[in-house]
């Protein structure tokens, strides 16, 4: 059977992996402290998983699980906040950066070989450097210990790949929504605050004038792109996973506006400092991989998908 170990899989984009790698029959582990994440997350498959609360900077821990020999490792922990990188910067790194060196030394030294070590790292480290669209090898430029540090971490990554001839890969996320995704904070996803709004029937605060444009992806696509990256033997260096296309954000409320049949509320302010005004991916690496996207449905079906989910949801509670 294949072995599979996430960590963060009670992350929002983690638990949407385990769920997958779950039904693909393999065997799964998961390690999150649920800082971030919840259990309840994986309350669909909490009893076929094997689960550990424990701390990726808990090294004693971190020895003991790696040495039971995976076919993938999935690197998702981290403290996914950039606000909480800015006011605790050295905390963040630790999980972040330190983290992600610790297991890859360990992996060096005990001579572990998985099939493929993926690492996540984000669009965040593009910055505001105005080149469209963002590809692979374009200038980055990290302006937060968030982005510095899941930099450091996707180039530590490749560097052990290169030297020590270990199989990694990394990957970069661009505007990820859907299920799972905790909207109860100003930092969540936009959509994710935008789905709660119409919910509730609550104004949404518009910062700027919502011409800013973003690449968004619904999550099932983001996991797919992760499995096929995982899973092809040729995947090398890092790839951009998004549609590759630019939605602005008046332009994805209308669309979200007519699927749920609802009139949003909009309160505008002035923009956030530091907010990116345009952002989209070039995707031709995963491309070449031979990996399909549908952006045009994917989206729109992601958004129907997703307000489904968010309805019952609601229902239920
Ligand atoms: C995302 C990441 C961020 C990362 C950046 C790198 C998330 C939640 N954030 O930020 O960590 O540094 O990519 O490119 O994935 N907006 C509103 N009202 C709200 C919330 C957001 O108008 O209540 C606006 C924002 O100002 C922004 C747009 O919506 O212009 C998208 O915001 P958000 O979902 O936070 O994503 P990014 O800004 O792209």
């Amino acid at each position: 059977m294949i072995k599979v170990l996430v960590t963060g899989g009670a992350g929002f984009i983690g638990s949407n992996l385990v769920n997958e790698l779950i039904k693909k029959g393999y065997e799964v582990t998961v390690v999150d402290d649920l800082s971030m994440g919840s259990i309840s997350n994986l309350t669909e498959c909490i009893n076929k998983i094997k689960f550990y609360k424990k701390d990726v900077c808990d090294e004693k821990f971190m020895h003991y699980v790696l040495n039971k020999n995976y076919d993938y490792i999935y690197h998702l922990a981290a403290i996914s906040s950039v606000v909480a990188s800015v006011k605790r910067p050295y905390k963040t790194h630790k999980v972040n950066n330190e983290s992600v060196v610790k297991i890859l030394e360990y992996l060096r030294v005990k001579e572990l070989h998985p099939k493929k070590f993926l690492y996540t790292s984000s669009a965040a480290v593009y910055g505001n450097y105005p080149e469209l669209p963002k590809k692979e090898d374009g200038r980055v430029e990290p302006l937060t210990p968030y982005a510095v540090d899941k930099y450091a971490s996707e180039r530590m990554t490749l560097v052990y790949g290169d030297l020590y001839n270990m199989s990694v890969v990394a990957v970069r996320f661009f505007n990820v929504f859907g299920p799972l995704q905790n909207p109860d904070s100003q930092y969540s996803g936009v959509l994710s605050i935008i789905t709660k709004c119409l919910l509730e029937d609550s104004e949404f605060t518009l910062y700027g004038n919502g011409r800013q444009t973003r690449d968004f992806i619904y999550v099932k696509d983001i996991i797919k792109a992760l499995i096929f990256i995982a899973e092809h033997d040729k995947s090398k260096g890092v790839y951009n996973i998004g549609y590759g296309k630019k939605t602005s954000l008046l332009e994805i409320i209308q669309v979200y506006e007519n699927i749920t049949g609802k009139k949003l509320k909009i309160n505008f302010e002035k923009s956030r400092p530091g907010d990116v005004y345009d952002s989209f991916a070039d995707i031709s690496r995963l491309l070449q991989l031979g990996f399909t996207v549908d952006y045009k449905n994917g989206l729109k079906k992601g958004l129907e998908k997703y307000w489904r989910y968010s309805y019952a949801s609601k229902k239920k509670k």
